[in-house]
């Protein structure tokens, strides 16, 4: 028995020793010397993909939230498919919905041209998506560095890991919880609604069968996206400001107006509906909560240290 325990704590405190040292490795300083312009570079990247289209902040946002949920931000998602080899750009969540991958790689060659084989794309990722919240309005945070990326990917552990629209609640805040976030941050993270679109596909059944929507929003989407056929119609996830980044996304869930029905599940008259009055009502606290939340997902199990490599190309392992 007592050997039991030691070999526990043993274990425990190990754990807590890689987990402390994983986050002491990301450094919002770790390029300083070895890429001093990598901030500038993405910044400029991320602000002329926004001028030639405005989505794509969303776009970006939402890669890395599907790089991390997947074995950790190691830029896994930007592996391309090969005839040996199937990575999770075709996973469930993904295909014919992931975008933002030629941007990344833009950015990558400007990178490569200044600092060859220094910056990690999973970093690159995770810049770029700070940088677009902010260039649509929203908050800003300190982005911690030092990723590296992964020589590996995962169809079936994105198929498992992203959420999906038809979650409830309660699974909802398992699925987070899997990834060490609380439902606080579940809540705050969904927030990142408030900019970009969602196929008719993903949000049919809740504008056909759910009860808790408004039935003049209920209206006006079934117009465009109708019980069958149109799949790939585009509808905001924010009717009201889709290209800014701002809180009208739960003022939306307070009048019933969701589009997806994970969305409506965080106000439907359980545990989170205050936290989204919260946000609703103020502002400034949802920005808070919001780039807390993104400092936690951007450090789910990143690869440190001679993990990993630092991929010259985004898109194919070294
Ligand atoms: C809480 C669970 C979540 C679910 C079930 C979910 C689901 C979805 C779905 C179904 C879409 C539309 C995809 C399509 O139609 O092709 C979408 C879009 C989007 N999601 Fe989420 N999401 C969740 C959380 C998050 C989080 C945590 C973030 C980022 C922090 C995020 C950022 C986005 C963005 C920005 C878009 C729009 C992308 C674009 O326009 O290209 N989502 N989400
Ligand atoms: C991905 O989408 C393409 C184009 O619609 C389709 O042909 C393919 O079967 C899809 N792949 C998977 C794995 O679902
Ligand atoms: C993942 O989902 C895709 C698309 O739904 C499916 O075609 C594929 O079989 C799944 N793959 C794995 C490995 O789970
Ligand atoms: C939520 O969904 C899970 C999985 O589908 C199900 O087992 C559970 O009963 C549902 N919970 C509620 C409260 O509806
Ligand atoms: C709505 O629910 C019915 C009954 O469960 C189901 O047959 C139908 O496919 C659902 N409709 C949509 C659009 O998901
Ligand atoms: C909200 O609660 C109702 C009643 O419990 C349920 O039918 C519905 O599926 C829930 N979710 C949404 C998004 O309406």
């Amino acid at each position: 028995m007592a050997s039991y325990y030691f070999l526990l704590f043993v274990l425990v405190a190990a754990s807590a020793i890689s987990e402390a040292d994983a986050k002491k490795k990301l450094s919002k300083d770790f390029y300083c010397s070895s890429c001093p312009e990598l901030l500038s570079i993405v910044n400029q990247g991320v602000i002329n993909a926004i001028k030639k289209e405005t989505r794509i902040g969303a776009s970006l946002l939402r890669l890395h939230f599907h790089d991390c949920f997947v074995n950790g931000c190691d830029a896994s998602i930007l592996l391309d498919d090969t005839s040996s080899f199937i990575g999770e750009k075709t996973a469930a969540a993904n295909n014919n919905s992931a975008r933002g991958f030629n941007v990344i790689d833009d950015i990558k060659a400007n990178v490569e041209k200044a600092c060859p084989g220094v910056v990690s794309c999973a970093d690159i990722l995770t810049l770029a998506a700070r940088d677009s919240v902010v260039h649509l309005g929203g908050p800003s945070w300190n982005v911690g560095l030092g990723r590296r990326d992964s020589i590996t990917a995962s169809r079936s552990d994105a198929n498992n890991s992203i959420p999906a629209p038809f979650l409830n609640l309660s699974a909802l805040k398992t699925n987070f919880a899997n990834q060490g976030l609380s439902a606080k941050d579940l809540v705050a993270l969904s927030g990142a609604h408030t900019i970009g679109l969602a196929r008719c596909v993903q949000f049919r059944a809740h504008i056909y069968n759910d009860s808790n929507v408004d039935s003049l929003f209920r209206k006006s989407l079934q117009n465009k996206c109708p019980r069958s056929g149109n799949d790939n119609v585009l509808e905001p996830l924010d009717h009201q400001t889709p290209t800014h980044f701002d809180n009208l996304y739960f003022k939306n869930l307070l009048a019933k107006k969701a589009l997806l029905h994970s969305d409506q599940e965080l106000f439907n008259g359980s545990s989170t509906d205050n936290l989204v009055r919260k946000y609703a009502t103020d502002n400034a606290k949802f920005f808070k909560a919001f780039a807390k939340g993104m400092v936690k997902m951007s450090s789910i199990k990143p690869l440190t240290g001679s993990n990993g490599q630092i991929r010259t190309n985004c898109r194919k392992i070294n």
